[in-house]
């Protein structure tokens, strides 16, 4: 088995600690280790075989992260400009023999390595080796609009059928789902062989089968895989949600009682960092009086002081500072937006 990681988004609702350069997968939030390193780390027990797939900008820095962990020695596929997973997770089924089983991870999770994570595995495995698309499906505990939604039917143990799978529906329509109570989050962890992925792929979404084939062909093979920028380019920008998950009647899903968490923004991330007993999250630098419940992140040497302000994100870095209010983190990305259209 193989562990892909896709390390290729520049999770914009995490800015200004997140940027194109420095996406959230590589900062190092939680025991000095980054979330992609705590991928590493979770899935090791699992597979050794790690193929990163991640963008230019952001090679060098994976590279040192690995090596970090001792994994200096995975397999890399290397975007110059990201066209979204459809397309990334064709180039790692390309690279590999037609029937390895890939599991395929995002790098900006945080799931806890305990039993139900394993059991969860070896439940994927053997559906995997069966020849199924499979997917981890969590309960959800709110109509949250940035997930996939999976209907589950006719369970056996922990790994079901699946009737529908809806990508990033809307609020309405989550509201329904959540109510239904037969519906998981997609958690966005997959697995399946090489050869069945490409074959739901070039079913569903030719264009995008065709484009990537021909530019793994065409890519720079040596040290590392190399895709070419105008081939990169040529391909239509999907995610494997949209393209194959949404339209493939082979899918199987594995009810996973993880403990699971997708830091996509400041109030996610405030739910994992460490707090003190105000409810402040931990700051060597932070003196807090009469404040409760704010996040504040600044990694420097600067004294920071708060005072009587509460549920608050104040997020300072060298170039920019950030101060919302939490409960509301998804505008972050609204404001990366209108920052880009100002400057
Ligand atoms: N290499 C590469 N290239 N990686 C990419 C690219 C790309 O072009 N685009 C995204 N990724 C990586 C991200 O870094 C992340 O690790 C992973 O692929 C998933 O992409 P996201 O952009 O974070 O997806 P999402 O959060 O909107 O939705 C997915 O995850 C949800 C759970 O967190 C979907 O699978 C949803 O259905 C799911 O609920
Ligand atoms: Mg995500």
């Amino acid at each position: 088995m193989t562990n892909v990681i896709l390390c290729g988004g520049s999770g914009t609702r995490l800015w200004p600690i997140s940027r194109e350069n420095l996406p959230k997968q590589f900062l190092k939030f939680i025991d000095n280790k980054s979330l992609f390193q705590l991928t590493l780390k979770r899935n090791s027990e699992y597979s050794k075989d790690f193929l990163i797939v991640s963008n230019e900008n952001q090679y060098f820095i994976a590279l040192d992260q690995l090596e970090e962990m001792g994994f200096s020695d995975s397999k890399f596929i290397i975007e110059p400009v990201g066209r979204n997973t459809a397309a990334s997770i064709a180039f790692a089924a390309f690279s590999v023999d037609k029937d390895e089983i890939l599991f395929i991870t995002p790098s900006d999770h945080l799931i806890e390595n305990d039993e139900n994570y394993k059991k969860a595995i070896e439940n994927a495995k053997k559906c995997a080796k069966d020849g199924y698309i499979v997917t981890f499906g969590v309960v959800p505990n709110s109509p949250k609009t940035g997930y996939g939604y999976i209907k589950a039917i006719s369970c056996k143990d922990l790994i079901c059928d699946v009737e529908s799978f809806k990508e990033k529906p809307d609020i309405k329509t989550a509201k329904k789902y959540i109510e239904d109570g037969n519906y998981y989050w997609n958690s966005g962890m997959f697995m399946f062989k090489a050869e069945v992925y490409l074959n739901e792929l070039k079913k569903y979404a030719p264009d995008i089968y065709e484009a990537s084939k021909k530019a793994y062909e065409n890519a720079k093979k040596g040290e590392f895989v190399r895709i070419k920028k105008d081939d990169m380019l040529e391909i239509r920008d999907e995610s494997i949600d949209y393209a194959v998950m949404e339209h493939s009647k082979i899918i199987k899903m594995i009810k996973s009682n993880i403990k699971w968490q997708d830091v996509g923004d400041f109030d996610a991330l405030y739910e994992v960092l460490p707090k003190d007993e105000n409810g402040n999250t931990k700051n060597d630098k932070l003196l807090a009086l009469n404040s409760k419940n704010n996040l504040v992140f600044g990694r420097y040497k600067k004294q920071i002081v708060i005072n009587d302000i509460n549920d608050l994100i104040i997020v300072d870095t060298p170039t920019a500072l950030l101060v919302t209010k939490r409960g509301d983190a998804q505008k972050v990305k609204e404001i990366v937006k209108i920052l880009k259209e100002k400057n």
